[in-house]
């Protein structure tokens, strides 16, 4: 907090003063709340500069690219941690010690498999239904299960909730993703590592063993750390919204699983490699480059450009060292998808269209190229993203629930009909 203040001079002669708070990192803020009772609201669609919360959990600092979970940045953490470890750090706020890293990654294998009934819920989608569609239901539905621990105000309940989420949420991918190629589900291996498992449940069959190579497992733990929390994104902020009104933890991250579908969120990594298809040959780069630009042309492209970013993403930068090292490893090193990938980036990035509007490679510009490479199906990607982020929608839940907090309730500036005579039918045109 400090003791700075604000001033506005609204047009009626009425001097508001208006306290400012200090972050630890980055902007401060001017607290508006009570800017209503001097008859004015902001207005701000999109939130562009608009600070809806307080929050220790992530700090992003767009222009230097860079991107702390609770002090660390997401390099480090890519390159030294995994990501239950990092689950437990956007949870409890520091690293475990070695017992507490030992007793976390217990609980979540612990928490691995779901209902059976979760089956029937799945069977009665088609079998070409999109595994978003059936993740957005099957995760809402969870809460049907657990009514003894939907108490929000109960801490013990919001844990358990946040470690059935994050255990529950490769298991339900993989059905989904089972149910969508026609194969039998694969139940968790305890003796697995969170990822390996993941791989596991997906990938293998009952017919005979699957082998899941280091590299391999390692590449996609690092997707997930790579996806898991990021501050006040799109599908966060739907899940603080609608944890605001009380709905239990199911519901909250089934709403952000929806908000993140969209192609301008976390759907860009399916709309990359679409993307990438169509262009097809590094010949057609300029032409959609030039379709980027145009203002008419809803064409944008896929994988650039952040709200916040005005740098590089260190996500990105980190998501295409991976992309070298795995496509190394499966001897995709002219994988022609990534070298048209890298030919796009580096066209985009010397055009002063993107150089001036600071539009750079976001986390989805290189994460679909690993997926696909891993084997992933493309319908897929989204899903993996909404399962990486589950312990950010949750750890942000968690936060606010945790602190004192309102119903969010965002006002608006009304430009519909005053108020007019209701006309009898035969009147009306
Ligand atoms: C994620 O918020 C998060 O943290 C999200 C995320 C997370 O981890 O949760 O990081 C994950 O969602 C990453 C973003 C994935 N989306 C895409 O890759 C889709 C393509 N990107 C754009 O749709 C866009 O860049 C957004 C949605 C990401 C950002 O939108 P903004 O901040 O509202 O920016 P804007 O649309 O107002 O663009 C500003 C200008 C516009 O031109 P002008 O009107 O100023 O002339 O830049 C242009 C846009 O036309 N522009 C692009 C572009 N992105 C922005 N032009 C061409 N191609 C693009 N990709």
């Amino acid at each position: 907090m400090s003791n700075r203040i604000a001033t506005l001079n609204l047009d009626n002669d009425t001097v508001v003063e208006l306290p400012v708070y200090e972050g630890t990192l980055g902007q401060d803020v001017i607290d508006i709340g009570n800017l209503g009772s001097h008859g004015v609201f902001t207005f701000d669609p999109g939130f562009t500069s608009t600070a809806a919360c307080r929050s220790d959990i992530t700090f992003i600092d767009g222009d230097k690219g860079i991107l702390l979970h609770r002090g660390y940045p997401i390099q480090v953490l890519a390159e030294k941690s995994d990501h239950l470890e990092t689950c437990y750090l956007l949870l409890e706020g520091e690293l475990p010690n070695r017992d507490q890293k030992t007793a976390f990654e217990n609980t979540i294998t612990q928490h691995t498999m779901v209902n059976r009934s979760m089956e029937q819920f799945i069977t009665g989608f088609h079998h070409d239904a999109h595994p978003m569609a059936m993740l957005c239901s099957l995760v809402g539905a969870m809460s049907s299960f657990y009514h003894d621990s939907l108490d929000i105000t109960n801490q013990d309940h919001r844990t358990i909730s946040a470690h059935r989420l994050i255990a529950k949420m490769p298991t339900i991918a993989a059905m989904c993703h089972k149910h969508f190629i026609g194969q039998p589900y694969i139940y968790p291996d305890n003796s697995l590592s969170y990822s390996e498992n993941f791989l596991h449940m997906m990938f293998a069959t009952p017919c005979e063993e699957y082998k899941i190579h280091p590299s391999i497992s390692n590449a996609m733990d690092r997707i997930f750390l790579l996806h898991a929390d990021h501050e006040q994104n799109a599908s966060t902020s739907t899940v603080r919204l609608a944890g605001s009104s009380g709905a239990n933890p199911y519901a909250c991250v089934a709403a952000g699983i929806a908000a993140l579908w969209g192609p301008a969120h976390g759907g860009a990594n399916e709309a990359v490699l679409s993307m990438l298809d169509k262009i097809g040959d590094v010949s057609n780069i300029p032409e959609y480059i030039k379709k980027a630009k145009e203002k008419d042309d809803p064409f944008r492209l896929m994988g650039f450009g952040h709200r916040v970013y005005k740098n590089h993403d260190p996500r990105a930068t980190v998501m295409r060292e991976s992309c070298n090292e795995v496509l190394g490893v499966l001897g995709l090193e002219n994988d022609p998808l990534f070298k048209l990938a890298k030919e796009l980036e580096r066209i985009a990035l010397e055009d002063e269209y993107f150089v001036e509007k600071k539009l750079y490679p976001n986390v989805d510009f290189y994460s679909g190229i690993i997926l696909k490479a891993l084997g992933i199906p493309v319908e897929m990607f989204t899903v993996i993203f909404a399962t990486g982020r589950t312990v950010g929608w949750i750890a942000h839940w968690n936060e606010m629930l945790r602190n004192p907090y309102r119903i969010g309730r965002p006002r608006q500036l009304y430009t519909g009909s005053d108020t007019r005579d209701f006309p009898p039918i035969e009147q009306r045109s």
